[in-house]
């Protein structure tokens, strides 16, 4: 009995040494699809919001964590103590307790706010030139037209690097949600309900975008490529796209 008791918290410990191991190495920036590698102006907003809430989200736990261990250990029952004097209610603590929650989440809350509006529409809009890309969502994959030059393609974005792109989110279907970890997102992709976000890519590559919402048993394949690339090579790639199929000329393969 005591063996199999052992043997069963060491599985617990393991268990739970693995999953903290999975956790923190998601964190790693050379990861394909880490939120801490940003290689464009709309994910590094989001990142550089993520360190500041996160850092007053430390400074909150040591403060409240320690108050509390402070009270634990000061105010401990002691032997041969009775039960301490009753009190109620404490108006000069209750003010400080409300105030200084309210002081952090307006601290939180305004450059949230500012990130929200900066992030919303690209600095160069396509109704004044800028490239627009229309993303479909399907069960269980991703359409991509070019609206100018009625090229479509799934699962691969092609953008040219260095320039913001607009990109119209629609779904067919159900909810999905698109993201590039390294570029922008989350927004979704609602039915009847159409959304927008811009990104551009800082330098030349391939990034890996993801559905982000459960959208049904192949959610997790639902995943696409944007390949970001020199505005010639761009060009290039959208006209030969555009082009008419080739003609075969090998009778063999005519018939
Ligand atoms: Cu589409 Cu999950």
């Amino acid at each position: 009995m005591i063996n199999a008791g052992w043997r069963s918290n060491r599985f617990l410990g393991l268990s739970a040494l693995g999953s903290l191991l999975a956790l923190i190495l998601g964190c790693t920036p050379s990861h394909p699809q880490s939120t801490f590698d940003t290689l464009g102006p709309v994910a590094k907003s989001q990142l550089d919001l993520f360190y500041l809430i996160f850092w007053v989200a430390v400074v909150v736990f040591i403060a409240v964590g320690g108050a509390f261990l402070y009270a634990a250990i000061r105010y401990r029952r002691r032997r041969g103590q009775g039960d301490p004097e009753q009190t109620h209610g404490n108006t000069k603590l209750e003010i400080v307790w409300t105030v200084i929650p309210a002081i952090v989440l307006i601290a939180i809350a305004i450059p949230t706010i500012i990130t929200i509006f900066d992030n919303a529409d690209a600095p160069i809009l396509p109704k004044d030139g800028g490239l627009l890309i229309e993303a479909t969502g399907h069960q269980w994959w991703f359409e991509f037209r070019y609206p100018d030059s009625d090229v479509v393609t799934a699962n691969e974005m092609h953008i040219p690097v260095g320039e913001p792109v607009t990109v119209n989110l629609d779904s067919v279907d159900v909810i999905h949600s698109f993201w590039i970890p390294k570029l922008a997102g989350k927004v979704d992709m609602v039915p009847n309900n159409p959304n927008h976000l811009w990104l551009m890519a800082d330098e030349p590559g391939v990034y890996y975008g993801q559905c982000a919402e459960f959208c049904g048993i192949s959610h997790a394949n639902m995943r696409f490529k944007v390949i970001a690339q020199p505005r010639a090579e761009f060009d290039a790639w959208l006209l030969a796209q555009a082009a008419l199929p080739f003609e075969p000329v090998d009778p063999l393969a005519i018939e």
